[in-house]
């Protein structure tokens, strides 16, 4: 894709709607997306003033909720009903589907505040988006039109596809996103890998896989925040995130319709891979709101080495 930056302007110079519009992006897309830029600019103030204690209540993953937890999923929720453009809406933070408008144009699922646990530790966290077009939410990731996220870490920076490679913005002292970098691309093979989960409880192919990561002199880089640890393979171009299968739990620990699906479309558009260890993410039939799954994302051939080692090993 051509950079859409004209001679003479400079990146800064383009915010996130221009960019989207010089992309000729589907307007009720272009709008929908700023809706969900938008509503980022209250979360992350409410991030850095708001209340770290606990909402008393819990969700579908059986998780306590954080008041964050809750007022970013509120928050988000307002402006994209405010959007005129959704037909359903699935939150990590609310039990069901919420359907919007019957005549709306896409479904949206939407982690509000990924890693909120992090937040009283002052480490970065992050929103993510999946939007599909439709009311069905139950649509194989390959299906999404677009996917972001936001990085509320020392910069506020949003990370966007809509199929036509991955772009990144920054927040300026205005509060609006500015473009940093156009087409993001991920090399071949990484030099960081990111394990979740508990090395002990891995199974013996994930456990070699690790092994070999190690033995090539890979650096471990882990945050327990899945939007800065997939944000540093995505922006350095070099690495792999996993949190597998583990022996007492097959699934894994993230959720495919608002942490795997949006992330494997993103990483995927910037040349990377995105596997259970089986089989490809974003081909995945979700069967439930709440499916989860394994993960191994990031440079193509690290996933590839990981999904060898597991068709071997388990
Ligand atoms: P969330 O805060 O939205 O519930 O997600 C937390 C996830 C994800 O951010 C991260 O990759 C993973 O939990 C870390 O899990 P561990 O604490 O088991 O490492
Ligand atoms: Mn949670
Ligand atoms: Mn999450
Ligand atoms: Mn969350």
């Amino acid at each position: 894709m051509t950079a859409v930056s004209e001679p003479g302007t400079t990146k800064l110079q383009i915010d996130l709607r221009r960019h989207l519009r010089e992309l000729d992006e589907d307007r009720d897309l272009t709008r929908l997306i700023c809706e969900v830029a938008d509503a980022s600019k209250y979360i992350v103030n409410s991030i850095r003033t708001g209340d770290l204690g606990v909402a008393g209540t819990s969700n579908l993953y059986g998780e306590d909720q954080l008041a964050l937890d809750v007022l970013s999923d509120r928050i988000l929720r307002k402006r994209l009903i405010h959007s005129g453009v959704v037909a359903t809406i699935l939150s990590e933070e609310t039990n069901e589907v919420i359907e919007v408008d019957p005549n709306g144009k896409f479904s949206v699922a939407f982690d509000p505040l990924d890693g909120s646990s992090l937040v009283d530790v002052n480490l970065a966290v992050g929103t993510i988006v999946s939007i599909c077009r439709g009311g069905n939410l139950l649509q194989p990731g390959r299906e999404q039109v677009a996917a972001m996220y936001i990085l509320y870490g020392p910069r506020t920076t949003l990370v966007y596809s809509t199929g036509r490679g991955v772009h990144e913005f920054q927040m300026n002292h205005l509060m609006e996103y500015t473009l940093t970098t156009e087409n993001v691309r991920i090399k071949p093979s990484g030099r960081i890998y990111s394990p979740g989960g508990q090395r002990n409880l891995y199974t013996e192919g994930t456990e070699k896989y690790v092994s070999s990561l190690e033995e090539k002199g890979y650096k471990l880089r882990y945050s327990g925040g899945f939007v800065p640890d997939i944000n540093q393979v995505m922006m350095k171009g070099t690495g792999i995130f996993l949190y597998p299968h583990l022996r007492d739990n097959p699934h894994g620990k993230l959720r495919l319709l608002f942490e795997l699906n949006p992330m494997a479309f993103l990483i995927e558009q910037a040349g990377g891979k995105a596997s259970t260890g089986k089989q490809r993410i974003l081909d995945i039939e979700p069967q439930g709101i709440d499916d989860r799954a394994p993960v191994f994302i990031g440079c193509r051939e690290d996933v590839e080495t990981a999904e060898e080692l597991i068709a071997r090993y388990g």
